[in-house]
């Protein structure tokens, strides 16, 4: 079989790097895309440097709340590499902890252009391209915020409930197409979306809360979840479609 294509989008760093590190290694070509091109740069030659079997590794400087864009960056991935297997919907930003009434209604909009309509884009020309080619297998970043109510995360919580949305509603619209479509549901993992929260900078959050929300008493590492995710992009999950697998150490089992 040629070589399998992944793209990852926010994937130069945390999470979506973590995934783009164990395909490389698996031999999957992978694209990431991102805002910053020196950050970009920095997670291609590190992602280079454990490829094997010839994947190639490509970053696209791209802002997922652009519709044109993400239909290019698409159209762009196809057109260079003639496939496009697996994708993970992982971009997203996280700009405020706290109530409602405290939170602006900038950053609200913010957060619901890069995680609900980024998602959406991203999962739009991806779809359309995987049912072209008969088969194709996505990984949406969800969150225990979009399985739960979490205080002082509400309007991040409620984009990563439309990622949850998304995901069962396009899983069941293309099942008989060849494509499977998930999402994981992390708990707190130690990357640059939360580093705010550790420094402890908000009364409400810091290391040693964020942790004691989780049974095993700690944060998850983006390793862990990027295990997941391989796990649902691959063949061993071919019966795996609509579900969300929670990462959370134990979170969604209180
Ligand atoms: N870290 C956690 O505790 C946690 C928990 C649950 C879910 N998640 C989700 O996991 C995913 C990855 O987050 P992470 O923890 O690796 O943090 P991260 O900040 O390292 O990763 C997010 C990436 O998305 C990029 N991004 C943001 N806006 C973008 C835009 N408009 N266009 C393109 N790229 C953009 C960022 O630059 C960054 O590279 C996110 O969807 C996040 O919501 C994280």
């Amino acid at each position: 079989m040629s070589q399998q294509v992944a793209l990852i989008t926010g994937g130069a760093t945390g999470i979506g790097k973590a995934v783009a590190l164990k395909l490389a290694a698996r031999g999957v070509t992978v694209v990431l895309s991102g805002r910053r091109r020196n950050v970009g740069d920095a997670a291609v030659a590190e992602i280079a440097a454990v490829a094997r079997n010839g994947a190639q590794v490509r970053f696209v400087q791209n802002d997922v709340t652009q519709e044109d864009a993400v239909k290019s960056m698409i159209e762009g991935v196809v057109a260079e590499f003639g496939r496009l297997d697996m994708a993970v919907n992982n971009a997203a930003i996280s700009n405020e902890t706290g109530t409602l009434l405290q939170s602006s209604s900038q950053n609200y909009r913010d957060m619901v252009a890069t995680n609900i309509l980024g998602v959406y884009y991203s999962m739009k020309f991806e779809i359309a391209q995987m049912v072209r080619q008969g088969h194709g297998a996505i990984v949406n970043l969800a969150s225990i915020a979009g399985l739960n109510g979490i205080a002082y995360a509400g309007p991040y919580g409620s984009t990563k409930h439309a990622v949850v949305g998304l995901t069962k509603s396009s899983a069941l619209d293309h099942a008989t197409q060849g494509l499977r479509i998930n999402a994981v549901a992390p708990g707190a993992i130690r990357t640059d979306i939360i580093a705010a929260q550790l420094s402890g900078s908000d009364e409400n959050y810091n290391e040693a809360s964020i942790s004691a929300m989780h049974p095993m008493n700690r944060l998850g590492q983006p390793e862990e979840v990027a295990n997941a995710i391989c796990w649902l992009l691959s063949d061993e999950a071919s019966f795996v479609t609509g579900h969300v697998l929670n990462v959370d150490g134990g979170f969604q089992a209180k």
